[in-house]
């Protein structure tokens, strides 16, 4: 339709029917099935009328569902115009991929790009336009449950994911076929709640927004996301749904962001909660100024909005501009000409779960395993896995959930657990098998469950007596621990980041057998590692994996692939450290270089820094990673220099190395942190084989957010390394100089 035919329309609809376009309803307003991800929010509102006019809906998938309600909303609203279906896809709509934070360790947006377009496929088939990701939400506090949702606590490698994944969803054209539009959130700073509890205030100054928090949203918009959804916290006193600085400054003027603006689930009508507003009415008004378009699941706009026009509160023209918005993205989704886009039931039943996609699934599962640590005896590493009797257990061994609690739409019945994965690995007769405990203590409290068994005990007492004699059969035993999916995600902050009590101390038993132990690690988010790699010989973090898991570890453990994954996230040693991140300041007293006196910023009782640091992962092989030499020892603002090194495959097996350039910038105007990362590269390398790999520095990099607020870079002298973790080497420096 083009542009004029939507201003007639619009022109015709009554203030009711326009409001209606700015109405997510819950699913279940349509389908009794439908999925529910959000409290559900009361109205006085005449329900057939609300359904007639509604714009959009959430949580209802499948070819034929949809078609039929929209059929019926066509019939139903005044001007047919169609309602957009719209979905929390994750990680994989129903071919659940690794979780987020999991593709952030790849450091592949390539990957990440590939597993978005097969997830659009998926769920564009089933009828689904609009998805709720990518998160770029900026995580440093592994409290908050969601940090699963994200790609880690680096600001680079943040806005690279974001920007690969809103290329996959999309495509060119998020109207083309088997394509859907991309919604990124929760802008803004969500991902910094105070002390990590979910749904609290964030306490960022605008300077720390700006360099850290803002850069992955906006990398999002410039790779043309059609939605952005407004955060449920507060930033500077502000909840984000009604902060006009936000909305409209930051994120309209500054990003030039031109889309449609959701708000989170009932977070307009939250404003009261919140105590920004004295009652939905004004809430209403208050994120409508702000610029929010659509108020998912609430009740503020349904109840409130055409008597706020009716009474001159707000400016019609207001309401014209976001029901614009909304009738643009319907246009350009092709739904006045095809209002059920993709939905089909062939297509669904012959693409979903598809051997390629399954396929894709196991890959990223493998390119996101990292290897944290793998001991050596006689010369040979503990893994990959040598012949000989495997016992494979622990509570994530068999019929275990892999996927997280935002894979809304997996199915652990196609799933590939370890047993059975390990079962086509290996002759069944050189494997033994054991639950070893369950997966939570008991009494154990989520905001979703309550985990309480009667005879926890005795349980626990036969599970590990049978592990115990499992293990005595075996010559390797690999543990399969961690989190319990619904231990992270939303509304899933933990004041403590351990595994269970009793899975800890199935380790600690098991540690006595003597046998060699490898531990893989199931988790949404980093967890206290020190005493899980004190009994391990080998431990691998594979996150939650999703439906190819089984698979993709199995690849791994036995040496078909190599890893080459790094932690997109700091490991601490505990919750105390928290909040952390590679990128700290130095302080006026660091505890490093020539302060290293009692008078020195750090903590009595733990180091600064974590236990595992950002950018760290093993391989099967070693590589030698040569000093940096760089094309000049000066760069002109608007030149460049080029930074090379030599890297060399010393080991007997090919592999793939995470190169990662890091830049400081020695003194600004503004304190720059110690190092930032500015790039990385993934290296294959044959078994003997070098290669010369070279970054190009530009003033991009050297830029930053300056005491006086412009962007850009300053004089000075910079170093620079290029290396295989955030524990750096030597640096090399060179200095900036401006012309004139
Ligand atoms: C979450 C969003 C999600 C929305 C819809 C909210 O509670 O914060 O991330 O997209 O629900 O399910």
């Amino acid at each position: 339709m083009i542009e004029a035919k939507l201003k007639e329309l619009i022109e015709d609809m009554s203030v009711e029917e326009k409001v209606g376009q700015l109405v997510m309803l819950e699913g279940s307003y349509f389908e009794k099935d439908a999925l529910v991800t959000g409290n559900i929010n009361e109205n006085n509102c005449d329900t057939e009328s609300l359904k007639a006019f509604a714009g959009s809906t959430i949580g209802i998938s499948g070819a034929e569902t949809v078609r039929s309600i929209q059929k019926k909303q066509m019939e139903d609203q005044p001007h047919h115009i169609p309602m957009l279906f719209m979905l929390d896809v994750i990680h994989g709509y129903r071919t659940v991929f690794t979780c987020p934070l999991g593709q952030g360790a790849s450091f592949d947006p390539e990957m990440s790009r590939k597993c978005a377009e097969i997830a659009a496929r998926e769920a564009a088939a089933s009828g689904i336009h609009i998805v709720f990701s990518p998160m770029a939400d900026l995580v440093r506090d592994s409290r908050w449950g969601r940090v699963m949702e994200s790609t880690g606590e680096d600001v680079y490698l943040n806005g690279r994911m974001a920007s690969a994944m809103v290329k996959g969803y999309q495509g060119d054209n998020a109207g083309d076929p088997l394509r859907v539009g991309a919604c990124v959130k929760h802008f803004a700073g969500y991902g910094a709640p105070v002390a990590g509890r979910e749904y609290y205030n964030v306490e960022l100054s605008e300077h720390t927004l700006r360099e850290y928090y803002l850069p992955a949203y906006q990398k999002a918009v410039e790779s043309g996301c059609e939605m952005v959804m407004s955060a449920f916290n507060t930033w500077n006193g502000i909840p984000c749904s009604g902060n006009r600085w936000l909305m409209k400054d930051v994120l309209r003027d500054e990003m030039g962001f031109d889309g449609v603006v959701i708000s989170d689930w009932g977070a307009v009508a939250e404003m009261t909660m919140h105590g920004f507003c004295r009652d939905n009415r004004e809430a209403a008004g208050a994120a409508l100024k702000a610029g929010v378009d659509i108020d998912m699941c609430g009740n503020a706009y349904a109840e409130h909005l055409a008597e706020l026009v009716a009474k001159g509160d707000i400016d019609s023209s207001l309401l014209d501009e976001a029901v614009m918005r909304v009738l643009r993205l319907k246009n350009k989704l092709g739904l006045f000409e095809n209002p059920y886009k993709d939905a089909d039931i062939r297509l669904e039943r012959e693409i979903i779960l598809s051997k390629e996609h399954r396929e894709l699934a196991r890959e990223m599962v493998r390119k996101s395993i990292v290897l944290l640590k793998n001991d050596k005896y006689d010369d040979e590493n503990v893994l990959p896995l040598k012949k000989g009797k495997l016992a494979f257990i622990g509570p994530y061994v068999d019929n275990a959930d892999m996927d997280s609690s935002w894979a809304v739409n997996g199915d652990v019945l196609d799933q590939i657990s370890i047993k059975k994965a390990a079962l086509e690995f290996w002759d069944k007769g050189d494997l033994l098998f054991a639950d070893g405990c369950t997966m939570l203590d008991n009494h154990t409290v989520g905001a979703r469950y309550y985990y309480e068994d009667e005879a926890f005990c005795s349980k626990n007492d036969s599970l590990l007596k049978q592990a115990v004699e499992a293990a005595k059969c075996a010559d390797t035993l690999v543990l399969c621990l961690g989190e319990h999916r619904a231990q992270s995600g939303e509304a899933s902050s933990r004041a403590r980041i351990k595994l269970p009590k009793v899975q800890l101390n199935l380790l600690r038993e098991l540690a006595r057998s003597g046998k060699t132990i490898i531990t893989l690690i199931f988790s949404g988010r980093p967890l206290e590692l020190e005493e899980i790699l004190k009994y391990s010989h080998a431990v691998m973090m594979v996150w939650l994996p999703g439906t190819e898991g089984g698979h993709g570890i199995m690849d791994v453990l036995t040496g078909k692939h190599n890893p080459s994954a790094k932690l997109p996230i700091s490991i601490p040693y505990n919750e105390g450290q928290l909040p952390i991140s590679y990128d700290q300041y130095s302080t006026g007293r660091p505890r490093t270089g020539i302060h290293t006196g009692e008078y020195t910023s750090g903590y009595i009782d733990v180091p600064n820094e974590p236990l595992l640091p950002f950018g760290y992962g093993l391989s099967y092989t070693d590589f030698n990673i040569s000093k940096v030499s760089l094309s000049s020892d000066h760069m002109l603002e608007d030149g460049t220099i080029t930074a090379t090194v030599r890297i060399s495959n010393q080991g007997d097996v090919e592999g793939t190395e995470t190169l990662q350039l890091y830049l400081q910038d020695v003194a600004a105007s503004r304190v720059r942190p110690i190092l930032q990362l500015k790039g990385f590269k993934k290296i294959s390398l044959k078994a003997g084989e070098e290669k010369l790999v070279s970054f190009c520095i530009s003033k991009e990099q050297l830029s930053f957010i300056r005491a006086d607020g412009s962007y850009g870079c300053e004089e000075g002298i910079f170093r620079l390394w290029i290396d295989n973790s955030s524990k750096v080497k030597e640096p090399v420096t060179f200095e900036l100089i401006k012309k004139g």
